[in-house]
C-alpha cells in the first residue's frame, strides 16, 4: 500500500512511518503539506496514495483555548481539506481523534457510539474534524485514542521523566483517568484496521486505564526512580479542562480481532525501544531513514 502520513514529524506520525515497513510510505511533515493551506487538498491528491493517515493536529490543548481560530483551522478545516484531497484521489482516509470529544461525566468507559460532548476548544475542534471527514470521505476510519506518548515525542510520560530530572518531587493528579497509549502500538493497530477495509469509527488505545498519578509512578519506576516522591494532587491549574473520567472502550476494532496490548506492556515496550529521554537521539536517526 502507498501510505501518505500528514504531520509526519509528530510522535504518532513518526511511529506510523517506523512501523509501516512493509508499505510504500510518503512521510509529509508540515513543511511539505500544511493542512491549513488552501492548496492542501491538491497536495494530498497529487501523492496518489492508497491511504492517507492524518496525524497532523494542533495538539497544545491550552493554546487552543487562547487561539480557537487556529485550533479549528488545523483540527477541523485542515482535516476537511486533507480528507477532500483523499476523496478526490480515491484514497481511504484515517482521521485520528481523541478522548477529549467526551465530557468525562459518564462514569464508565466510552464506547464508539456514545454521544460526544466536548468541554474544551481542542475537543470541540477535533469533533468538528470528525464530522467534516465523515461528510466528504465515506471511505474513512475515525480513530479515537488517548494519552499518547512515543519515541522522540513530547507526551506526558516524557514530561514526567524530564521533570523528575529537574526537581526533588512531583505532584500529579490522581482524579483524572484514561488510557495511556504507546504510539507504536497505536500505529500497529491503525495499520491492521486499514487492512480490513471496514470503514467507521473506532476507539484504539492500549487496554486498561489508570490515573495520571499511576502513569507517572509506573514510568518513573521503569526508569529506575522507584524512590522518587510523587504527591497525589486533585487539581492541576490549566486553561483547558480535560475530561476527568474518560477511558475509551474498544468494541468496534475488537470485533475485527484488533486489540492493543495492556498499557503496562506499552510502557515496557517504550522503554525497551529507547523511550527514555536520554535515548531520544537514536530514534531521531531511525526516523530520518524513512523516504519523504
Ligand atoms: N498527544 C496525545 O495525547 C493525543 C491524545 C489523543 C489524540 N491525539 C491525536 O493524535 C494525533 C497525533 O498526535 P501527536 O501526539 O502525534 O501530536 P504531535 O506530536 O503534536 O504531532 C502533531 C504534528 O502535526 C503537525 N501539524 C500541526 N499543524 C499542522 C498543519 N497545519 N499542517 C500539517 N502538520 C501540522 C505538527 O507539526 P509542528 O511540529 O510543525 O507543529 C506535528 O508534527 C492528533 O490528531 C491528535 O489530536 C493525541
Amino acid at each position: 500500500m502507498r501510505i501518505l502520513i500528514l504531520g509526519a514529524d509528530g510522535q504518532l506520525g513518526r511511529a506510523i512511518a517506523r512501523r509501516a515497513v512493509a508499505h510504500d510510505v510518503v512521510a509529509a511533515p508540515r513543511a511539505r503539506i500544511d493542512v491549513t493551506r488552501t492548496d492542501a487538498s491538491d497536495a494530498v491528491a497529487a501523492v496518489r496514495a492508497d491511504v492517507v493517515v492524518n496525524a497532523a493536529a494542533f495538539t497544545d490543548v491550552d493554546r487552543c483555548e487562547r487561539e480557537p481560530e487556529a485550533a479549528f483551522g488545523g483540527n477541523a478545516v485542515g482535516a476537511w481539506r486533507a480528507a477532500t484531497g483523499a476523496a478526490t484521489s480515491g484514497a481511504a482516509f484515517v482521521q485520528v481523534s481523541t478522548d477529549y470529544v467526551f465530557d468525562g461525566r459518564k462514569g464508565a468507559a466510552y464506547v464508539e457510539d456514545d454521544v460526544p460532548a466536548p468541554i474544551s476548544v481542542y475537543g470541540a475542534s477535533k469533533l468538528a474534524g470528525e464530522h467534516l471527514v465523515r461528510a466528504v470521505q465515506p471511505a474513512h476510519f475515525v480513530v479515537r485514542t488517548a494519552w499518547l506518548y512515543g519515541l522522540g515525542g513530547r507526551g506526558f510520560v516524557q514530561r514526567m521523566l524530564a521533570l523528575s530530572g529537574e526537581r526533588d518531587r512531583l505532584a500529579v493528579v490522581d482524579n483524572e483517568v484514561g488510557n495511556p497509549t504507546f504510539c507504536d502500538d497505536l500505529a500497529d493497530g491503525i495499520l491492521a484496521l486499514v487492512a480490513t477495509g471496514k470503514y467507521g469509527t473506532y476507539h484504539l488505545t492500549n487496554e486498561g486505564s489508570c490515573s495520571r498519578w499511576d502513569l507517572a509512578r509506573a514510568a518513573l519506576d521503569r526508569a529506575g526512580r522507584r524512590d522518587f516522591p510523587i504527591d497525589r494532587a486533585t487539581a492541576f491549574p490549566r486553561l483547558a479542562r480535560p475530561p476527568a473520567f474518560a477511558p475509551l472502550a474498544n468494541h468496534a476494532a475488537a470485533a475485527l480481532g484488533i486489540r492493543l496490548p495492556a498499557w503496562e506492556s506499552g510502557l515496557d515496550a517504550f522503554f525497551e525501544r529507547g523511550g527514555h529521554p536520554d535515548a531520544a537521539a537514536e530514534v531521531e536517526d531511525a526516523s530520518a531513514r524513512v523516504r519523504s
